[in-house]
Formats: structure tokens, sequence, C-alpha cells
């Protein structure tokens, strides 16, 4: 029963997902045929989700690759009234493609598109955020906690992808430098009493954190 789990419970949880618009799933096939790292439909589903429940209306995303886990956002503030979604990523080609997929949701009125190194571009960005969303590399993760800490309101909620990274966080011989990064990066959310966080274990774990502090 418990052979192949990870994979069951993964191909279960994307199954849960309603319907959703054509432009998203040729993203997925996209994604799945080029190796491209996307959060994926469980992990969308649960981004839209948030969204929603927090009713956010400015959401900056870091490392928002061609705009996948975008569309998921854009959805969810246009359904909340309006607002803005903050599209980042340093590949140009990337940012183009996002811009395409987006215009044909329906979404481009809502999302500003930057060019740039994420953290940078969040710290030129004025605050505050309803939400952010953080899929840059990880070794960055923990250095970008200070800035995102600044430009979310009280009450807003952080979410970062990848903070399982495939069980090498619990895995005591691991001690690479991205692995220890992202552990660093739970730790400082875990024992902060600025933060209510918990680790979602969707895909490949998405942590969640309300500002309370
Ligand atoms: C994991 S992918 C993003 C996937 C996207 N969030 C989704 O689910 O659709 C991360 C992307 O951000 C880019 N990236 C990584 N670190 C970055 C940084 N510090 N600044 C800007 N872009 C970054 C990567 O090159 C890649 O295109």
């Amino acid at each position: 029963m418990f052979d192949n789990y990870k994979a069951n419970l993964e191909r279960y949880l994307d199954e849960l997902v309603p319907e959703r618009p054509s432009e998203l799933q040729k993203m997925e096939t996209y994604a799945a045929k080029h190796n491209f790292p996307i959060i994926g439909p469980a992990s969308g589903q649960a981004c839209y989700q948030i969204a929603r429940m927090i009713k956010a209306q400015r959401v900056f995303e870091l490392g928002s690759g061609f705009g996948y886990s975008t569309a998921w956002f854009a959805r969810a503030v246009r359904e909340n009234g309006g607002g803005e979604v903050h599209h980042v990523v340093w590949d140009d080609e990337l940012s183009q493609m996002a811009q395409d997929h987006l215009q044909t949701l329906g979404y481009s009125d809502l999302v500003t598109f930057h060019v740039s190194e994420a953290v940078q571009a969040l710290q030129k960005t004025g605050g505050p955020f309803d939400l952010i969303f953080n899929d840059i590399e990880k070794p960055a993760y923990p250095a970008s906690l200070a800035v995102i800490e600044e430009k979310l309101r009280p009450g807003g909620v952080l979410i970062i992808d990848n903070m399982v990274w495939n069980g090498r966080v619990w895995d005591k011989t691991e001690q690479s430098g991205t692995t220890q990064a992202i552990r660093q990066a739970t730790e400082m959310l875990t024992t902060s009493s600025k933060w209510i966080t918990s680790l979602l274990p969707i895909r490949d774990g998405l942590l969640v954190a309300y500002k309370a502090g």
C-alpha cells in the first residue's frame, strides 16, 4: 500500500484540483516536456485558495518562471475584486513567455512584469503586500526573509516552495549549501514569534507563514 506513496499522493492531490483553463493545462504539459519546475496543480490550487482566504489584492512573486504560479495568483486577485500581481524573473525569454500566457488567460491588466533579480525588485517596489510567494534559487532563501518581512503587511502571508527539498532536509548526511539554506530559512520562520508557520507536504513542500507580529 505504501509503495510509490509519494508519487501516488502527488497524483491524487493533483486529481482533486477542479478543471482549470486549458491554457494552464498547456503550461503544465510544457513544463513536464521541458522538465521546468513549476509548482503544479495542487500547490497552485493551495496558493489560489490562500490568496482568496485573505482577500489578497497585492501579491509579489519572487522567481516566477513562465508565469504558471502567477496565473493562480492573478485568478485569485481578479476574484478578490482586482489589484496587482508582480511577476519577477531574471530571464527575458521567460518573462516574454509569461506575458503571452497571462494575456491569453485575460490577466495582463493585473500583472506587472519585472526582468530582474527578484529580491532587488521587491526591495525597489513599494509595499505593503498582502501575500508574497518565494520560489527563487534556494541558497538565497534565508537572506530574502528580511526584505520580505519588511514588505509584507501585518496579517499577510508568505508562501515558500520546495521546503521539503525531496526529503533532503531531514537527511542528516545531506550537508550541501542549498539544503542548509532551506533548513536555515525554515528554522528562522518556525522559531520566530513574529510568524505562525506550517509546512504543508504538498508536492515538494509548501511553507505557509502568517505574519503575526
Ligand atoms: C522554480 S522556477 C519558478 C516556477 C514558478 N514559480 C511556477 O511555479 O510557475 C524559478 C525561476 O526563477 C528564476 N530565478 C531563480 N532565482 C531568481 C532570482 N533570485 N531572481 C530572479 N529570478 C530567479 C529561475 O531562473 C527560474 O526561471
